[in-house]
C-alpha cells in the first residue's frame, strides 16, 4: 500500500505505508526535497502540509524554531503520512539522491578502539555498499527514540561492508546504545546512503578535508578516495582533537597516509607541560595559518561539530570567497 503526496505548484510522489518518514520516502521516490541532517536537528526539510493526514514522530526536534511551529512548519525527516497528502515544498535537483538509499539489516562484525572515546563499528549487509565517500547512513540503535546519524569511514564494495567511527557522546542514548547494548552478532536497522558532503570524484582541484572529533570518519573515507583519484590532485588534511589521544586520522588510514601531501593535528586541549610540539588551538586557525593564498585553487571538505563548521563556513565563504559550490560538509548534530 501506498500514500500519494501532491507537491503543490508540480509533481507527485507515491510514498510506502511502511516508510520511515516523508523526507525517506520522498528520496527514495527519486525527489530532491531539501534537508541536510536527516535527524531533526537543521531545519532543511521544513515543509507546509495543506491538506491530509501526516504523523509528526518528534514534536520537540531542534530543527524547528517557535515561529516555524507557530506558523505550522513541519520537519519531514520528523514526519509520517498517514494517507494521502498534499503539501507545499520546493524541491531542488542538489537534494536529489546521488546513491538511491535503501532499508536493509546490518550486522555488528567487528569494533576496534580507534581512541579513548571513539571506536570504528563494522557492519555486513546484504548487498553491496553502495555509496559516495562521505555520505551517511541512519542506524537504529536499540532502544531508543528515533535514528542516529553516522557518516561512512571505509569506501564503497561489493563485499556489503560498512564501516562508521562513532563516539561515546557522554549522556548520549544512541551513541551509548551503540557501545553497550549491541554485541558483535546482533542486527540493527541501518537505511543508506544519505547526504551531499560526499567526493566530486570529477572535480580535478587540489583536495582540503577537515575533521573535527568524529568527523575523522567521514574524512578518512574521502582522503582515501582523494588519493586513488592521483595524480591529478594532492590530498591535504587537518584534524582537530582536544588532546593527543584523541587524534584518529593515523590510525585509520594506515599505510595511505603515504599518500597524504600534508596531515596537520591540531590539539584543543592538550596539556601545556605535555611534549607535543604540533600546532595548537581550534582546527579552523591552523587552517587559516596554512592554506591562506591556496584556498581558492581547492575543493574542500569538512566534517565535525556545528561550531568547527560554522566557524570554516566564516573563513572560507566570507573572509576567503571561496566559491560555495567548491565547500561541503556535514555538521554533526
Ligand atoms: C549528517 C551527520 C553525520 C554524523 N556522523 C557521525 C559520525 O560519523 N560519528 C559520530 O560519532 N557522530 C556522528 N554524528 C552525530 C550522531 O548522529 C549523534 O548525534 C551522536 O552520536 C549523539 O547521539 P546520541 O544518541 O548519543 O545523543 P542524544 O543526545 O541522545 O541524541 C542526539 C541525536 O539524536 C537525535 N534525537 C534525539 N532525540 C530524538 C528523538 N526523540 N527522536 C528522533 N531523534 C532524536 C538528535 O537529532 C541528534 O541527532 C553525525 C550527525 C549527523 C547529522
Ligand atoms: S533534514 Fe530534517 S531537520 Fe535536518
Amino acid at each position: 500500500m501506498t500514500h500519494r503526496i501532491e507537491m503543490e505548484g508540480g509533481g507527485v510522489f507515491d510514498v510506502s505505508a511502511d516508510e520511515d518518514t516523508l523526507l525517506r520516502g520522498a528520496l527514495r521516490a527519486g525527489i530532491g526535497f531539501p534537508h541536510d541532517c536527516s535527524v531533526g536537528g537543521c531545519g532543511n526539510c521544513r515543509f507546509d502540509l495543506v491538506s491530509g493526514e501526516m504523523e509528526t514522530l518528534w514534536a520537540e526536534a531542534p530543527g524547528l524554531t517557535e515561529r516555524d511551529r507557530r506558523r505550522g512548519k513541519r520537519l519531514a525527516c520528523q514526519s509520517r503520512p498517514r494517507g494521502d497528502c498534499v503539501i507545499k515544498v520546493r524541491p531542488a535537483d542538489e537534494y536529489r539522491s546521488v546513491v538511491a538509499p535503501r532499508r536493509r539489516a546490518a550486522r555488528l562484525v567487528a569494533k576496534t578502539a580507534i581512541t579513548p572515546e571513539m571506536s570504528e563499528f563494522v557492519f555486513q549487509a546484504e548487498g553491496q555498499a553502495d555509496f559516495v565517500p562521505g555520505q551517511y547512513g541512519l542506524l537504529r540503535p536499540p532502544g531508543v527514540e528515533g535514528v542516529r546519524a553516522y557518516s561512512m569511514s571505509n569506501l564503497p564494495n561489493e563485499a556489503g561492508e560498512w564501516r562508521f567511527v562513532v563516539r561515546r557522546v557522554p549522556g548520549g542514548r544512541g551513541s551509548n546504545a551503540l557501545f553497550d547494548a549491541v554485541a558483535i552478532g546482533d542486527e540493527i536497522p541501518l537505511d543508506a546512503p544519505y547526504g551531499h558532503g560526499y567526493f566530486r570524484a570529477a572535480v580535478e582541484r587540489d583536495v582540503v578535508c577537515v575533521a573535527g572529533g568524529s568527523g575523522v570518519g567521514p574524512i578518512v573515507s574521502i582522503a582515501r578516495a582523494a588519493i586513488a583519484a592521483r595524480p591529478a590532485r594532492r590530498v591535504l588534511v587537518f584534524e582537530g582533537a582536544r588532546t593527543r589521544a584523541d587524534l584518529g586520522f593515523e590510525k585509520l588510514i594506515g599505510a595511505d597516509l603515504a599518500g597524504v601531501a600534508s596531515y596537520v593535528p591540531v590539539l584543543s586541549a592538550e596539556p601545556e607541560g605535555s611534549d607535543w610540539s604540533g600546532a595548537r588551538g581550534f582546527v579552523h586557525a591552523a587552517l587559516e595559518a596554512g592554506l591562506a593564498d591556496r584556498a581558492a585553487t581547492c575543493e574542500v571538505y569538512f566534517a565535525g561539530p556545528p561550531p568547527m563548521i560554522e566557524a570554516l563556513q566564516e573563513l572560507l565563504i566570507m573572509r576567503w570567497t571561496v566559491p560555495v559550490e567548491r565547500i561541503h560538509y556535514d555538521r554533526f548534530f
